[in-house]
């Protein structure tokens, strides 16, 4: 995944002072997913009543949508410590085990793509996760020996952009499961209105608006694009973000009147031109447009077929009528782009 791209991206806070100064901390900060949002709020207050560890958590949805946000802001609802590392991080179970033995007591540990944990991990998770003991095996050969180390009760958060490849046994024992869709516009409008606040950015609610309907429905998206209009205005303006640096600023970026971006539209593109429509497979369609499957599955594919523009079907990927309308009126102009506003 290349990290510099508008619609991509996982979060470093060590290079991203500012998408770290924005992410919320509390609940009532995470704005949209409300129904979501109420739940976990009801199922933390009612943990720490009891003063018991929350039952651990699994999240899945689309990249940028909030997963590890909602990690965070659960630890600090709680008032214990956050402690995070992904799944590709860990090599081996020592790795694991080194981390849980450290882990204070009802604290929150969160692993990212944890649908790419290795079994014999894994393994070592599910006895960690049910009744907090671990089996560790000392020395090598014949005088190797299993012991058995208890843990303290922690609560393990899971986040996951393929919820199809986590393993029956493991998401299983996650008794908190939530899917992130993507935000209404509305709520996406919420979220930009936070940041600019944050930021000190001064734009025009048309301006909020139109950023929102390009967004995706991705927060990450938002608060990108909005840095990037920020830019603009004080380049080209005196600083106020207006539609009119919008338009003109989406179309400098290349990003059309529905969020798509350059990769998107070649999507569109190699499905209608390539392969007449479709169906093509995911593999085959990631192959000619020059990205990884799990790009195009997690990053891409989710929106376009949100949007109607794309549907999977067993035999691959079609276009629909939307699409070939889509592009059409994208190839027409810049002039037509205004008027879908
Ligand atoms: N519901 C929300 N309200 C406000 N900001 C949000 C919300 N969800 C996500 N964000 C912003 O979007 C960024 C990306 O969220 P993140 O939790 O990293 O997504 P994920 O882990 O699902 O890829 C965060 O840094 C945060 O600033
Ligand atoms: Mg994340």
């Amino acid at each position: 995944m290349k990290d510099n791209r508008i619609t991509a991206g996982t979060f470093h806070p060590e290079q991203d002072q500012e998408e770290y100064t924005l992410r919320p901390r509390r609940l009532e900060e995470f704005l949209g997913q409300d129904r979501l949002k109420e739940n976990l709020g009801v199922f933390i207050q009612a943990a720490r009543e009891r003063q018991e560890s929350l039952d651990h958590v699994f999240f899945s949805g689309p990249p940028g949508l909030g997963k590890t946000t909602l990690a965070g802001i659960i630890a600090n609802e709680l008032g214990v410590q956050f402690r995070a590392t992904s799944a590709p991080a860990l090599e081996r179970p020592g790795d694991l085990a080194a981390i849980l033995t450290t882990v204070g007591d009802k604290n929150v540990f969160f692993i990212d793509e944890i649908h790419r944990l290795k079994p014999i991990i894994e393994e070592m998770l599910y006895n960690a996760m049910e009744d907090f003991e671990i089996d560790v095996v000392m020395g090598q050969g014949p005088g190797a020996r299993t012991i058995k180390i208890p843990l303290l009760p922690f609560t393990m958060v899971g986040a996951t952009t393929k919820t199809g490849l986590v393993s029956g046994p493991l998401y299983s024992r996650f008794g908190i499961t939530a899917r992130l869709d993507f935000y209404t516009n509305e709520d996406i409008e919420s979220i930009i209105h936070r940041s600019a606040g944050i930021l000190k950015i001064q734009l025009e609610e048309e301006a909020c608006r139109m950023i929102a309907f390009r967004s995706r429905g991705t927060p990450r998206v938002a608060n990108r694009l909005l840095r990037r209009m920020r830019d603009f205005a004080q380049v080209w303006g005196d600083g106020l973000i207006t539609g009119e640096i919008v338009v003109r600023g989406m179309s400098a970026l290349a990003i059309d009147s529905l969020g798509l971006d350059k990769l998107d539209r070649d999507i569109l593109k190699t499905v209608i031109e390539n392969y007449g429509g479709g169906p093509v497979g995911s593999e085959t369609l990631a192959i000619s447009i020059g990205e990884a499957v799990d790009t195009l599955e997690d990053v891409y594919e989710p929106y376009l077929i949100q949007k109607g523009l794309i549907q999977r079907t067993p035999r691959g990927r079609t276009a629909t009528r939307l699409a070939y309308e889509h592009l059409d009126v994208e190839q027409r102009g810049s002039e037509d782009q205004k008027i879908l506003f």
